[in-house]
């Protein structure tokens, strides 16, 4: 199950309301979305998709995963509401066509640099997940970061030596408690679950069933059209807006860890993507027509125009055919509240 309905604020302008960081080729010619599908290609391990988005992107969900060889069933979500609605609606879509059965729901929006061992991640998770754990993929944290979830990992389950059963997991956490967290071992959620069906509906009926009553409402009053699953939109918008880290996984009793050795990015904004793409010797990286004099370690990305920049140093530079963003890259996380401001000045 690929979640694909999410905004990416954060990278503005070449991020979208009607085209959002998914579906965009970032650090490379495919989009994270298609990256993501492909990394789950291999039909012997992992069925065709099931991708959740909203409604705007249903031709960009079905036409970019053909091109890599995909047919998804697209569910369309006729409102935003975050990510436990659309991780509900997965689960009763598998529970009614194989019950018990697993499910990975992958975030479409993220880098991982080595499909295989995400893959190994996966494999290694699956008894932990057939015997009812929520299974969560951690990694080792690189800073005190605070737009992640946290995982206390506790005993070592299984034989492969990197599953553990999961002591605590808080989501985005203060900053002076991501510090003790980092300090006493934690590890970052990558924001990828693997779950059976029926527990993760379980975990809804227990912790959230309005959200569960909802999209069971939408999807049995949902219209079939053209290969859309089209929810039933009175009754998804009566779901509560919540993440699924806030909603299940901080309260579910029975979580495991996975911890994972893949590369990964959640290329969340500016800042991340420099951090991914292949950089010249002075560490800039370019995208699109232009041209740099004396810079370095800067992020300059052009859209339909040739970009020129001299003399900076760390700096970010988008431009897209009808808007500009530059920035120190030490405020790429304030992308998102520039956003805000547009959008409250209409
Ligand atoms: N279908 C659908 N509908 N998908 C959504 C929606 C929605 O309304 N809202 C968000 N998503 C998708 C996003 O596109 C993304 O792939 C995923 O759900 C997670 O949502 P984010 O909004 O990106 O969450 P986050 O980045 O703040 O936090 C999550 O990811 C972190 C790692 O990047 C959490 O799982 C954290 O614990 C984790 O550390
Ligand atoms: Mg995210």
């Amino acid at each position: 199950m690929l979640l694909a309905g999410g905004s990416g604020s954060r990278l503005w302008p070449v991020s979208r309301d009607d085209m959002p960081k998914q579906f965009q080729p970032l650090t490379g010619p495919l989009s994270s979305y298609q990256e993501t599908c492909r990394r789950v290609g291999d039909r012997t391990r992992f069925s065709e998709p099931v991708v959740v988005t909203n409604e705007t992107f249903r031709f960009f969900a079905r036409r970019q995963a053909e091109a890599v060889g995909a047919r998804p069933k697209v569910v369309l979500e006729p409102a935003r509401r975050d990510s436990a609605a659309a991780v509900a609606t997965a689960a009763v879509l598998a529970e009614r066509q194989t019950p018990g059965g697993l499910v990975l729901a992958l975030a479409a929006d993220h880098v991982v640099l080595d499909d295989d061992l995400f893959v190994a991640a996966v494999d290694h998770g699956a008894d932990a997940a057939r015997d009812g754990r929520i299974v969560v993929f951690g990694l080792q944290p690189t800073e005190p970061r605070t737009s992640f979830g946290y995982i206390d990992p506790g005993a070592a389950l299984g034989a492969t030596g990197d599953v553990f059963e999961v002591r605590a997991f808080v989501e985005k956490p203060d900053r002076a408690t991501a510090m003790t967290y980092v300090r006493d071992g934690y590890l970052w959620n990558s924001g990828n679950f693997l779950f059976r069906s029926d527990v993760m509906i379980a975990e809804f009926e227990r912790f959230a069933p309005e959200i569960l009553a909802a999209v069971t409402a939408a999807i049995d009053g949902g219209e079939e059209d053209l290969g859309f699953l089209r929810l039933h939109a009175p009754s998804f918008a009566a779901a509560p807006a919540a993440s699924i880290d806030y909603a299940v996984i901080e309260k579910a009793a029975r979580i495991a860890v996975v911890a994972g050795r893949f590369r990964w990015s959640d290329i969340g904004s500016w800042d991340a993507i420099w951090e991914v793409s292949d950089k010249d010797a002075a560490g800039n990286a370019v995208s699109g027509e232009v041209h740099l004099l004396d810079c370095s370690g800067c992020l300059v990305e052009s859209r339909g125009r040739l970009a020129t920049v001299i003399g900076m140093a760390d700096t970010l530079v988008v431009a897209t055919e009808d808007a500009v963003m530059v920035a120190p890259k030490s405020a790429a996380q304030q992308v998102k509240r520039l956003v805000e401001d547009l959008k409250a000045a209409g």
